[in-house]
């Protein structure tokens, strides 16, 4: 059924995989399943979408701006969840690129996924987003949340996936205009500079992101631009 331009499936493998298998239709601006059986996280990694505990979306987006500013979709992606939060009283910490955090733990997690050519280009968003904990808890290898803990809002799925797409709608078409102002609005949500982080075996300190949204890290050799892949919290972080 297609509601406000979100497709909703009882099921599917990812929602990713459904919303690149409709960018030719217009009618259909994302979409939603109420479970995935084989939700796909960053990095290869899968991500645990059972029944009635989170919501799984993927927006389908057209840039009118050329792909060579497509560094910081994941960024847009990343502050349009914040917004979504914190409009639900929900006051969440972005770590770098995407990841969404209420003290140091997860509570969404973003895919982007892009397709075309440099100029003719679809970008699929996509985003686990965690309303309840699930019965088993969540998955060891990540400190997971739900928004249920922190806020007595109604956590409507439908309602929370139209604000999303809203969301993300209204900021990719403000970023074509100003792409840098993408990045300011990602360091106001994101982890404060001089957090202590690591990428893989080298330990500095969040020095802040460049123009093209890549992340700077300082040691005390200097600094270092990390252009994909994740970094760790080495401390909790307080949200
Ligand atoms: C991550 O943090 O590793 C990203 C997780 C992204 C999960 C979402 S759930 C909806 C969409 N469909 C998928 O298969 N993955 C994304």
């Amino acid at each position: 059924m297609v509601n406000d331009g979100i497709l909703w499936l009882e099921e599917c493998a990812s929602t990713n995989d459904e919303a690149a298998a409709r960018l030719a239709d217009p009618g259909v601006r994302a979409v939603a399943a109420r479970h995935q059986t084989a939700g796909r996280g960053r990095a290869g990694r899968s991500w645990h979408s059972p029944t009635g505990t989170g919501l799984y979306l993927s927006w389908i987006g057209r840039p009118d701006f050329s792909q060579s500013l497509g560094g910081l979709v994941p960024l847009m992606a990343a502050v349009s969840v914040a917004d979504v939060c914190n409009g639900l009283g929900v006051s969440v910490q972005l770590k770098w690129p995407n990841d969404v955090l209420v003290n140091g733990r997860k509570l969404a997690g973003i895919l982007c996924e892009a397709r075309g050519t440099p100029h003719a280009w679809t970008v699929v968003v996509g985003v686990g987003l965690n309303l309840h904990c699930p019965p088993n808890g969540f998955p060891p290898e990540v400190p997971g949340c739900a928004l249920s803990e922190f806020t007595d809002q109604a956590l409507d799925a439908e309602t929370i996936a139209r604000s999303l797409v809203r969301t993300f709608s209204r900021n990719l078409t403000d970023m074509g205009r100003s792409g840098a102002d993408i990045v300011d609005a990602w360091m106001q949500r994101g982890i404060p500079l001089g957090t202590p982080i690591r990428r893989g075996e080298i330990e500095g300190v969040f020095a802040g992101l460049t123009n093209e949204g890549a992340l700077r890290l300082r040691t005390d050799d200097g600094i270092h631009e990390v252009h994909a892949g994740d970094v760790d919290l080495l401390d909790k972080v307080e949200g």
